[in-house]
């Protein structure tokens, strides 16, 4: 059997999309399988550092959280490619929609 040594790993792993629109108002998503509940209320998410990243520092941190799925598999796996900071058309390239969210007014640790 092979050995993987000591890892943080717990399987299966979802990947969460990331939403976030940058300061043209412009939409943007990245995966993230680095994530998961926190407690009853809260969620987390490792962040590395992204074009999402510079958004979060935008509109007091406000973003859409959502699962990849099977249906929208191969765009998911496209976002987490992808930079928008390398690509200003990475969005247009999904064929998805953005549409504004309501504020759920927790705040965001960062
Ligand atoms: C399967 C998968 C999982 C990923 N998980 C994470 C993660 O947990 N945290 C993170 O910072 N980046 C993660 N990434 C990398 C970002 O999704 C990727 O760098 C993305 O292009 C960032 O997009 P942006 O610069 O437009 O925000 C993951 C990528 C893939 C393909």
């Amino acid at each position: 059997m092979k050995s993987f040594g000591s890892k943080p790993w717990i399987l299966p792993q979802s990947v969460l999309m990331i939403g976030t629109y940058n300061e043209n108002g412009v939409a943007n998503a990245m995966n993230a399988a680095w994530g998961g509940t926190w407690d009853m209320h809260e969620i987390i998410i490792s962040m590395g550092s992204h074009a999402t990243t510079e958004n979060l520092k935008l509109n007091n941190g406000e973003f859409t959280v959502a699962f990849a799925t099977a249906e929208t598999m191969v765009a998911s796996d496209f976002v987490g490619i992808v930079s928008a900071k390398n690509d200003p058309e990475k969005m247009a390239k999904t064929g998805w929609t953005a549409e504004k969210a309501f504020s759920c007014g927790k705040e965001l640790n960062v």
